[in-house]
């Protein structure tokens, strides 16, 4: 296998090599914007490692890695409208740099220039199983989202609930990044099943992460708007274990601020982070994201896959543990 780094080079060149429309420019300009803008690349490279993992060419999956990457750039283009999001990898968000209506247009565009590339040159029979795969994984980031909104408006949120809908519409897309890769490299269903476990446990890891980066992170760093989930109460791991553990006065004020109408928004996310602060929640969940850790670890083992791929795998959680961005 090659090295983080390079299957994260590889898929950046896969990016990079897109050949997009330019006409009408009103809808193809945020779409090249969108998958220039630095993203992390975790998807594109997991696909390719996990092709490599199985014995495949990460050569022969470019296309694949270029669609997940597409396919995640169109939901972070929804998601920014949905979560009133200005501010993305330090620069503004679609809809906040051009409209709802271009985010929204060009995000439909992008996911289907993703569907088109996963099977690019691909023989039938495989081209279907890639399918089956990837539409599956978009309906459950469709799911996932649609809880993560309807939670916003509910107060009897619980930790299995918020760790379903993450599952949703974050691990999923990881483990199907794992699964195409699969694909590509002809796997077997055990490898191919302990990847995808692998990436699902390390998504909920991930996600938990980015609900702690949007309290915790440096703007400047996290390229991402401070305190975005706080004001739109998303029931996040943090604002749970708040609620659940809030009494007396503290419980009055947490209320207050969750129902209140129209609250000065640096107001409402220096009372509620405080609030956690005193709660100790962000303890509770760096002891889930460990957790959630080692379960992605325990998943490699016992599945047939090599040595070096297990520790490769190892070693890409560990690369995002106390992640920064
Ligand atoms: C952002 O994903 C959406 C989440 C699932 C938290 P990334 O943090 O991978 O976003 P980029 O592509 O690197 O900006
Ligand atoms: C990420 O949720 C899930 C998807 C984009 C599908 P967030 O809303 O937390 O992602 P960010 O923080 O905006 O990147
Ligand atoms: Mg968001
Ligand atoms: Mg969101
Ligand atoms: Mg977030």
């Amino acid at each position: 296998m090659r090295t983080i780094e390079d299957y994260i080079t590889l898929a950046k060149a896969a990016v990079a090599a897109l050949t997009l429309p330019t006409s009408p420019e009103g809808l193809y300009e945020p779409i090249a914007y969108g998958l220039s803008n630095g993203g992390k690349l975790l998807r594109p490279a997991l696909l390719l490692a996990s092709c490599e993992a199985v014995g495949g060419d990460a050569e022969k999956a470019l296309s694949q890695a270029a669609a997940i990457e597409m396919y995640h750039n169109f939901t972070l283009f929804h998601d920014d409208v949905m979560d009133r999001a200005d501010l993305r990898r330090g620069k503004p968000t679609v809809c906040a740099k051009w409209d709802d209506n271009t985010a929204i247009l060009s995000g439909d565009t992008l996911l289907t220039l993703a569907v088109e590339k996963v099977v690019e040159n691909v023989e039938p029979q495989k081209a279907v199983e890639l399918l089956r795969i990837f539409n599956r994984a978009a309906i459950e980031v469709y799911e996932g989202q649609q809880y993560d909104m309807m939670f916003e408006n509910r107060d009897n949120v619980g930790i299995d609930d918020y760790v379903n809908m993450i599952r949703l519409k974050t691990s999923v897309l990881l483990g199907a990044a794992c699964k195409i890769g699969a694909v590509m490299g002809n796997a077997d269903s055990s490898r191919s099943q302990a990847l995808y476990d692998f990436a699902m446990n390390l998504g909920v890891a991930f996600q938990l992460q980015d609900d702690m980066l949007d309290v915790y992170g440096d703007p400047k760093v996290f390229g991402k708007a401070i305190g975005g989930d706080i004001l739109n109460n998303k029931k996040t791991f943090l604002l749970i274990n708040a609620i659940n553990l809030a009494e007396g006065d503290t419980k009055a004020e947490l209320n207050s601020w969750l129902n209140a109408s129209h609250p000065f928004p640096g107001e409402k996310i220096a009372a509620i982070t405080a609030i956690y602060d005193r709660l100790g929640v962000d303890r509770l969940c760096r002891e889930a994201i460990a957790d959630y850790d080692s379960r992605a670890r325990q998943s490699l083992q016992g599945s047939g896959l090599s040595d070096e791929a297990i520790a490769f795998f190892e070693a890409f959680a560990e690369s995002l543990m106390g992640r920064k961005r």
